[in-house]
């Protein structure tokens, strides 16, 4: 069996001193899917998750960027060499990836790698949170924790895009604040949770109404809370549970009738190779031009905001860096290697242009 390159979690899982690149088989494509060689890669909040937990059994993560290598049987509507941009349910960490067909797109033109690599996870998960799960309305009064995170930098903007009057978002710090207000059609509310009290400044903010939805990855902690602060048939949605899993002691399930509330739980990496196939193609069809301008010199609706790429090599530092909640948008990570055999072929396709 040929073998290549991948991060992986030494004895299975462990702290981020247990990451190191090494050796693993080189995945062959199955029916209905499809090798991508990686050039890029995203950090994700589950990537420590599983670090920790030993779920992986391979390599770690669910995004990439990188050209079509290898076509499995039944797969149509893609060529060796094209730039994609994709999403597994493992192994992106790593220099070849399988992915199926249904979650690749083609890299838009004027997209870096390194952008193409920030997609699929983030803006997927809260496509699918707002629009399918929520349907969210023109007008809704939106709610996003974990302001700049990478899932709520998209979230912010999606909801905007689909006529959001209101998005408040929360953050824990004022360099936080600063970073999400900055965003192009991002929060109109930014609060920052250390300092004001969300449930307070949003009531003020609604005239006592509420949010219409309130997408939440702290769970345990803010579960009460939240309740409180969604209106009238709002719309919970529990994506993560960064405070803890258990059902908090202090929480009445009496506002749940009485206001007719909808709390939902989401996991995109459970979904069915179908459903996601689903997914990717409408979001490629109400959002995947957006993240470019539709005129030469405009700027694009949706901005890919790169907090810091590292070489793969730096994974560890990638991961204590999510760890301790310092980034403010996406975490990429590269293989130089990959990016010198671009460049490599980039240079040889000069030199062979009759100048
Ligand atoms: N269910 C799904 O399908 C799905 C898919 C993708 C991601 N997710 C989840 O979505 C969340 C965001 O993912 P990401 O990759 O975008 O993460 P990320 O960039 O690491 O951001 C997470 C942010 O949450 C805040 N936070 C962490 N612990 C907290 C706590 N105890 N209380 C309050 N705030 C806390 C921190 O911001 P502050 O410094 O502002 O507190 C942190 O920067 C994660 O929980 C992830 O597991 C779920």
């Amino acid at each position: 069996m040929a073998k290549t390159r991948a991060v992986l979690v030494k004895d299975g899982r462990g702290p981020s001193d247990a990451l190191y690149i090494g050796e693993v088989d080189k995945p062959t494509a199955k029916e209905g899917e499809v090798i991508v060689k990686v050039v890029a890669f995203g950090l994700n909040r589950a990537d420590i998750h599983v670090r920790q937990s030993g779920g992986a059994g391979k390599a770690l993560g669910y995004e990439f960027s990188g050209t079509v290598h290898e076509l499995g049987a039944g797969v149509s509507g893609f060529d060796i060499g094209q730039a994609v941009l994709g999403l597994t349910s493992q192994g992106a960490y790593a220099e070849y990836v399988a992915a199926p067909v249904g979650n690749l797109l083609l890299k838009p033109q004027g997209l870096s790698w390194v952008e193409a690599a920030a997609i699929m996870e983030n803006w997927l998960t809260a496509f699918q949170g707002l629009v399918l799960i929520c349907d969210i309305q023109k007008g809704s009064d939106v709610l996003i924790h974990g302001g700049a995170s990478g899932v709520s930098v998209a979230a912010t903007q999606l909801a905007r895009l689909y006529g959001a009057s209101k998005v408040f978002t929360t953050v824990s710090s004022e360099d936080k604040v600063q970073f999400v207000k900055s965003l192009r059609g991002g929060a109109t509310h930014a609060i920052n949770y250390r300092t004001h009290d969300f449930v307070e400044e949003i009531k003020r903010e609604t005239e006592g109404k509420g949010v219409s939805i309130i997408v939440d990855y702290i769970g345990q902690d803010y579960f009460k809370r939240n309740i409180d602060t969604l209106g009238i048939d709002g719309h919970l949605l529990i994506l993560g549970l960064l405070s803890g899993f258990g059902f908090p002691s202090d929480a009445s399930l009496l506002p749940l009738v009485f206001k007719r509330l909808n709390v939902h739980g989401s996991s995109l990496s459970t979904r069915s190779v179908e459903y996601q196939a689903a997914l990717v193609a409408r979001f490629k069809r109400e959002v995947l031009d957006h993240f470019t301008p539709n005129e030469p010199g405009g700027v694009p609706l949706l901005q890919l905001k790169i907090w810091k790429v590292y070489p793969w090599q730096e994974v560890k530092e990638a991961h204590d860096a999510m760890e301790a909640n310092k980034n403010q948008g996406k975490i990429i990570l590269e293989s130089s290697r990959i990016v010198w055999i671009c460049l490599l072929s980039c240079i040889s396709s000069l030199s062979s242009v009759d100048l």
